[in-house]
């Protein structure tokens, strides 16, 4: 009897220290830091609302020695190099964000449309600036490495690179299409004129990438590759591209130009890496939303697809195939792993939206999985990010009591303009690389790279794969933060 007592005793003190350990971060500080993230990252001339101040304007000829206009945009990541693959795929994540989540953001709904706008202006810019060509590079990126600079500091070379009829990137062209189309249903209500505008454009460079067909790589590897090279081909950006047409324009030909050539999606060697690179398991899951809740028949076999990925994520079902560290962190490899588990509890909750729609489920052989787990599943992730985790570090800067000091990141690195007004030039910037000190400007709500397989984290500026904040890694966060900051149950 007394040991039943004293198991009951330690069990009780269990669940009570378990709560504790897992109360739940304050999603709606992590949401609004996520968004103000995006404001460090900027190119251009910054606005008189610029909140992030230790920036200053930056990259404001980029595009003149070409007599083209391509001030503005994004940087990718802790450099100062505008990639247009990563910065339309980071416009379609955080326009997606909006789509679902938007209703959810609150008082951050116009940051984040703001941040949405800040992407698809320069994308418009890209697209339209010559007939039949799409811009889809600002720098040589090996030139830009070779300094540490401030981008308000920048006189690396700023060549401009672009994909033609003759030097075709479908896969670029694609992802261009896919984010001026997603952005077009976050401003068809508030900015019509703008939003009909998105979508126009949206449509000529799907019709570009569609009709010059090749991967970017092939003519600019030097410049792309390894960076963002088209790793996986430029089949998985049509079909996304097409899917997010169709979600913005409900144009039937677009939906013709899925059944047509959806089948290049195959499903077999799907490793389900939704990144920058790889859309597949995205394109399955956006179109399952077309057969859930707009009950569109021909796409039943998407929701199949995303099942199977679902199963393949789930401990415990009879194809689960997912790597997790002993902390709980889905893991898939060393180079910023964060960027697959914000993309992965996006993807988890804009499913488990379309299911919840429809009273839907999964089934994993023997075990059903319902929405309700599949946001158990991505809070773990979300969580884990914020600081609950083995190294009790939060992935987020500036989030929680603890958090990386060393971000591999330029700008951030280096004394800002407003108090070094003097130049620093390539290579006197490196001195801030190497330093031990923190970086004196916090990049705010920047998700960085993370931990390895077994939980251990370097607070090292040098160690990129670890330190370095990317765009893309950020902007499923944003939409799987407002899911959390606006569903009271589950707080
Ligand atoms: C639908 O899309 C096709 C292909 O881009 C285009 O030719 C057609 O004009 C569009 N129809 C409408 C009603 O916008």
């Amino acid at each position: 009897m007394k040991l039943k007592i004293l198991t009951l005793c330690l069990t009780l003190l269990f669940i009570l220290q378990v709560n504790a350990a897992y109360s739940s971060p304050n999603y709606a500080d992590a949401l609004a830091k996520s968004i103000l993230f995006f404001e460090g990252q900027r190119s251009g001339k910054l606005p008189g609302d610029q909140r992030v101040s230790w920036r200053g304007d930056s990259g404001l000829s980029d595009g003149s020695p070409y007599q083209v206009d391509l001030v503005g945009g994004y940087y990718d990541a802790g450099d100062n190099v505008k990639f247009g693959l990563p910065m339309a795929f980071t416009t379609t994540m955080l326009a997606w964000s909006v789509v679902e989540f938007g209703n959810l953001m609150q008082g951050e709904i116009e940051h984040a449309k703001a941040a949405v706008r800040w992407g698809a202006d320069y994308l418009l810019k890209a697209a339209t600036a010559t007939p039949d060509a799409l811009y889809i590079q600002v720098a040589d990126p090996n030139q830009d490495h070779r300094c540490w600079e401030r981008p308000e500091d920048m006189d690396t070379p700023r060549n401009v690179y672009r994909v033609t009829a003759q030097n075709p990137g479908s896969d670029v062209a694609a992802e261009t299409a896919a984010a001026l189309a997603a952005a077009s249903i976050v401003f068809r209500d508030s900015d019509p004129a703008y939003s009909a505008k998105l979508l126009q454009t949206a449509m000529r460079v799907f019709d570009f990438a569609d009709k010059y067909r090749g991967a970017y790589s092939d003519s600019l590897s030097s410049v792309v590759c390894p960076f963002y090279c088209s790793y996986s081909g430029y089949h998985d950006e049509l079909l996304w591209g097409a899917s997010w047409l169709h979600q913005a324009s409900e144009n039937i030909s677009y939906m013709s130009y899925i059944q047509s050539n959806g089948h290049t999606l195959g499903a077999e060697d799907d490793d389900y890496s939704f990144s920058w690179d790889d859309k597949r398991i995205a394109t399955k899951v956006l179109l399952s939303k077309g057969f859930l809740q707009n009950r569109i028949d021909s796409l039943q076999l998407y929701k199949v697809h995303s099942d199977n990925y679902i199963c393949s994520l789930v401990p415990g079902s009879n194809s689960f195939q997912a790597q997790y560290t002993p902390g709980g962190l889905l893991y898939k490899g060393s180079e910023s792993n964060l960027q697959y588990v914000t993309s992965t509890a996006f993807l988890l909750l804009a499913y488990s939206k379309y299911l919840g729609s429809n009273g839907g489920y999964v089934s994993c052989g023997s075990t059903t999985v319902t929405a309700s787990n599949l946001i158990s599943l991505a809070k773990k992730q979300v969580d884990y990010i914020l600081g609950q985790n083995p190294a009790q570090m939060s992935y987020m800067v500036g989030f929680g009591p603890r958090y990386p000091q060393h971000v591999h990141h330029r700008g951030s690195s280096l004394p800002s303009v407003h108090d070094h007004p003097g130049r620093i030039s390539c290579g006197d910037g490196f001195q801030f690389l190497y330093s031990g000190s923190p970086n004196p400007n916090v990049l705010v709500g920047a998700v960085i790279g993370g931990p390895d397989s077994g939980d251990r984290f370097a607070d090292d500026r040098n160690n990129y794969q670890q330190s370095e904040p990317a765009t893309y890694i950020n902007a499923p966060m944003v939409g799987a933060l407002a899911f959390f900051a606006g569903t009271p149950v589950l707080r």
